[in-house]
């Protein structure tokens, strides 16, 4: 899934142009491993210090193991036999390594020991710039050097990334926080665990910070606050707690935050109107409580919200909604939310997804929703709406399964503008049909309806959609449809423009 997501098409030209500028740290390394970098010209004979090409064979070898010979297989490692994964750059006709990516990117990758080293000459390399690990530190209880090895780095390192290493475990080393060069900290999928340290906060050009998926724990520090030219921050699925600092406010590059899965709580702070450029925010699955801020209505750029899966509770309708222009995927499910449907949601032109499952919502559907012109997955399942669906069978044809309207029980649809054979809402009875809403009521409270619901909410949050429909006609007959869910979350996936 991770992965998946690691390879959506961005439609955001801002992360374009900063994707552009991660994956040219990616891209180096590879062109530099076959040759083609490095492979003409004079600086193919520079020369280079004895002790830099010593630091190098030698952290490698720690990481790779004592095998490895480097000076046998490499002599000119950053020239004619390059190493996959080692980039180098030449200062005053020498050459110095820049980049170390350790790990099995690719087939003839640096794959990591068992038990990998960090070897001190890692932090000869002094100018070195970027440093990562994928899938390197699998075995159980490996931790990262202490502090002081890497002070070393702090004039050089631009990029740390540790990505996908399970067995890594214990704390951010504090003195991350004094690489003042760094641009990218990515410490993604690992078994680190402890607090931030709220130095990080220091970093004065830090862009990207990705600390998802790890076992983080404790406040988000306020420090964070000061990284002013951050453009994205994600800690999602962690077990970060406490109430979302006011200066995350002032983050004011920032262009996606998720803070996904967490166990933060406390009401959404008002300072994070303040965050015009926004694209995404994605703060699903935490505690946050205490009513809907009105101010998100200022975070004029959000292209996708997703809040669902928060006892927020209180009115929906406290926004106005309709000045988020750009808004294309909307998910406020499983929220408590009350009132009604706001009439001006049709003004949400470029909206895709509007997910509003299991709330308290009342009233009824306003039909104008059918004008708008990329809607292609509306949940407003599990609510109290009211009256007709008043939509065109056109419509009810377009959206299919992707109309999720049960578990309203005073909710029926116009029977007579579809006609007999037409594509009926999905477990919703025709209007004026009192056999069919009695034999709906018996359904609600068997164990066959049960499984149904569980196969899908139209919330995002959820794990098991798979479950077919059991027991109900397939299609149209008597105005219940198959409902099924592997669609509509892939098509999540891909609207939700997921970074990293
Ligand atoms: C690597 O190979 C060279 C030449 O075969 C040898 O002299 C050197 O001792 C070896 N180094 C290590 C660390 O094994
Ligand atoms: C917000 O985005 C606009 C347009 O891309 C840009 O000119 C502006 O500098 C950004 N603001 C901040 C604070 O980065
Ligand atoms: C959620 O937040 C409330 C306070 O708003 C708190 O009482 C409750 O314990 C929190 N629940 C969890 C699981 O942290
Ligand atoms: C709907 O949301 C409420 C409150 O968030 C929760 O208690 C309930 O379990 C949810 N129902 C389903 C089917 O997810
Ligand atoms: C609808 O989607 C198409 C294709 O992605 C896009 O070109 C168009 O601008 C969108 N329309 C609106 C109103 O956003
Ligand atoms: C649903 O709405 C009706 C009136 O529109 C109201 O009488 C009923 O109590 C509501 N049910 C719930 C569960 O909120």
């Amino acid at each position: 899934m991770r992965s998946r997501r690691r390879l959506d098409m961005e439609t955001s030209s801002a992360f374009l142009f900063f994707t552009f500028t991660v994956m040219l740290c990616l891209a180096l390394p590879s062109s530099a491993a076959d040759g083609s970098g490095y492979s003409n010209g004079a600086s193919d004979e520079a020369p280079m210090e004895k002790a830099e090409k010593e630091a190098l064979y030698s952290a490698i070898r720690g990481f790779v193991g004592d095998w490895w010979n480097g000076s046998d297989l490499y002599p000119d490692p950053c020239g004619w036999t390059a190493i996959q994964g080692v980039s180098c750059d030449l200062f005053n006709g020498q050459w110095y390594v820049t980049s170390l990516n350790i790990g099995p990117v690719h087939d003839n990758s640096l794959d990591c020991a068992a038990k990998p080293l960090f070897t001190s000459h890692l932090f000869d390399l002094r100018h070195l710039k970027s440093l990562s690990f994928y899938n390197c530190f699998v075995s159980p209880d490996q931790t990262l050097p202490s502090d002081t090895y890497w002070d070393a780095l702090s004039g050089s390192l631009e990029s740390i990334e540790f990505r996908s290493n399970p067995g890594l475990v214990g704390g951010i080393p504090s003195s991350f926080g004094s690489l003042l060069n760094l641009r990218s900290l990515v410490i993604l999928e690992n078994g680190l665990k402890g607090t931030l340290p709220e130095n990080l906060g220091n970093i004065p050009g830090l862009q990207r910070l990705v600390l998802a998926g790890n076992r983080f724990t404790g406040p988000i520090p306020s420090t964070f606050g000061r990284l002013s030219e951050l453009l994205i921050l994600d800690m999602s699925r962690n077990y970060l707690a406490g109430q979302l600092p006011a200066s995350i406010g002032d983050l004011a590059s920032l262009l996606k935050l998720d803070l996904s899965n967490n166990l933060l709580q406390g009401k959404l702070p008002s300072e994070l109107g303040k965050l015009r450029n926004l694209t995404l925010m994605d703060l699903r699955n935490n505690n946050f409580s205490g009513g809907l801020t009105q101010s998100l209505q200022e975070m004029e750029s959000l292209e996708e919200l997703a809040l669902s899966g928060n006892p927020v509770n209180g009115e929906l309708n406290i926004l106005e909604w309709q000045n988020l222009k750009s808004l294309a995927v909307l998910d406020l499910s499983r929220m408590g939310l009350r009132g009604e449907i706001p009439e001006t949601f049709p003004q949400l032109k470029k909206i895709r997804y509007l997910g509003l499952s299991n709330n308290s919502l009342s009233g009824v559907l306003p039909p104008d929703l059918e004008t708008l012109p990329n809607l292609s997955a509306l949940y407003v399942n599990g609510n109290n709406l009211t009256g007709e669906m008043k939509f065109s069978a056109g419509f009810y044809s377009r959206m299919g399964r992707r109309l999720g309207a049960w578990d309203n029980p005073s909710l029926c649809y116009n029977a007579d503008e579809l006609g007999p054979t037409g594509n009926f809402p999905c477990r919703v009875r025709p209007c004026g049909d009192e056999k069919l809403e009695e034999e709906e009521k018996e359904m609600t409270v068997g164990h066959i309806s049960r499984g149904k619901r569980l196969g899908g909410d139209g919330d995002v949050g959820g794990n098991s959609y798979l479950l077919p429909p059991l027991g109900f006609p397939s299609n149209g007959v008597s105005g219940f449809q198959c409902c099924n869910f592997c669609v509509d979350v892939l098509l999540l996936a891909i609207v939700l423009n997921y970074f990293l």
